[in-house]
């Protein structure tokens, strides 16, 4: 398994290029299950978790070509027909967002065998969300040996409201909705810019979708989809993860090609611990600004408390990140996790830095500023592994980074972009 090296302390400096958001690619891929037509993507990350996608079409019997551009991959995906309508436990296992094939299957092929994708390190992860609401849309649902085994003669619109807040669950019956008959109104739906990003694709294949970016979201359901082209949209998280990088250096990072408006929290957030940051808009193309946010750290970090929330709250996914920041920062920090119910086991691996973390159930609290020394850690997910790669560039001496393919499944070759920025970091690889 490969590794990571780090030689810390040195402040990172220049410019990265964000790549596209594997959380909008995602289940982007999966809607183009939706038509018989071609369904071209760009900007799609170059990261782990879009080759399984990938491995999974394959098993389902659907093509898809993926041609290298300037700024991201070019995927092309014709799900002409399906021969084979099973996405395995081996794929299921490695990505739970394979669950994602599940609402396009059965919305335009009428059957689909998913597997359960079962828990992983940071929580149970259950589906049973997005079971009960295709079940209200007219499925029916069976779960057999580790199966979920889904029929529909024709789904029906519906009202359906989340429990709790799912953000692929939202996507999941978004995207059946679209082929169901009649209306369908899903309530307290997720607001995340990934779900608005799939819904603008949704749209442009021909489908009726209002509200989206909302919690209320109106589908008018409609015969058929059809292809088109999409451009996905700039990754937040890893936007995000640079931003605290320059930061917990004490350097000045420029992050270009990012949407401002998906990092308000985040950014309130650093500004709060001190870090100044900047923006410039610049015109990308002719229809969007992409804009550069310039993060420089400063002399001295504040300590400031923070809850995730959903968005436009502070996003789970950068509470590992921020962790690792507020052990560098004076005074102590309260850093409570609303959405996943183990998400802090990356607070070890930073105590064996020196980091002082005391965690006690969804709270954690950070005494900052404790100096880190490099360590050989283990990264057990893929944000605990960042909050891991920004406390080695922060600490004292070599840290060695072990199972780093958890990193690999979120970020597009996060060593070479941050060796270009002036990190010392080099990937080992081995068993
Ligand atoms: C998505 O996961 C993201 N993954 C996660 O990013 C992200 O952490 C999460 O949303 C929250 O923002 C993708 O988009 C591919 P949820 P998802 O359903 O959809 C409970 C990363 O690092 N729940 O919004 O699986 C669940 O247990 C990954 O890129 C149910 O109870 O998360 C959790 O407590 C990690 N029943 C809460 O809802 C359900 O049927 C939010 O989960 C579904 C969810």
């Amino acid at each position: 398994m490969d590794k990571f090296l780090i030689t810390g302390g040195r402040p990172l400096e220049g410019q990265v290029a964000i790549s596209g958001a594997k959380n909008a690619a995602l289940p982007e891929m999966a809607a183009a299950l939706l038509t018989n037509q071609g369904v071209i993507l760009h900007n799609v990350p170059r990261v782990r978790d879009i080759s399984t996608l990938r491995s999974l079409m394959e098993e389902l019997g659907v093509d898809s070509s993926v041609t290298h551009e300037e700024h991201g991959n070019r995927v092309e995906i014709e799900a002409r027909q399906l021969l084979n309508p099973l996405a395995p436990y081996e794929l299921v296992k490695q990505m739970r967002a394979s669950v994602l094939v599940l609402g396009p299957l059965v919305a335009r092929f009428g059957h689909a065998r998913v597997s359960l994708p079962g828990g992983c390190a940071i929580g149970a992860r259950p589906v049973n969300l997005h079971l009960k609401g295709l079940e209200q849309l007219g499925a029916t649902i069976k779960i057999e040996h580790g199966y979920i085994h889904a029929q529909s003669d024709g789904l029906k619109g519906t009202n359906f409201s989340f429990d709790v807040i799912s953000v692929t669950g939202t996507e999941n019956l978004m995207m059946a909705a679209t082929l169901a008959e009649g209306e369908t109104l899903l309530e307290n739906a997720a607001r995340e810019p990934e779900v608005q990003d799939l819904a603008n694709l949704l749209n442009k294949m021909g489908a009726q979708i209002e509200g989206a970016g909302t919690g209320e979201i109106r589908i008018r359901g409609v015969s058929r989809l059809h292809g088109t082209e999409h451009s996905i949209i700039p990754d937040r998280i890893e936007a995000a993860t640079f931003l605290v990088a320059a930061a917990i250096t004490g350097g000045r990072l420029s992050v270009a090609w990012v949407e401002p408006t998906h990092l308000t929290a985040v950014m309130g957030k650093l500004a709060e611990a001190g870090v100044r940051i900047d923006k410039v808009a610049k015109p990308v193309g002719s229809l969007e600004t992409r804009a550069i946010l310039t993060a420089e750290g400063p002399t001295r970090l504040r300590a400031a408390d923070v809850t995730t929330q959903e968005f436009p709250g502070f996003p789970t996914d950068m509470q590992a990140q921020y962790m690792a920041l507020m052990t560098q920062a004076e005074g102590a920090s309260v850093i409570t996790e609303t959405i996943f119910e183990n998400r802090f086991l990356h607070a070890l691996e930073l105590a064996r830095m020196g980091a002082d973390i005391a965690v006690n159930g969804r709270r954690a609290v950070v005494h900052g500023r404790t100096p880190l020394s490099g360590a050989k850690t283990l990264a057990s997910d893929l944000r605990a592994s960042a909050s891991l790669v920004l406390a080695g560039l922060a600490a004292e001496g070599e840290t060695l980074i072990d199972r780093v393919y958890h990193i690999d499944r979120g970020y597009e070759r996060i060593e070479e972009k941050l060796t270009r920025v002036g990190a010392k970091i080099r990937r080992v690889s081995g068993n």
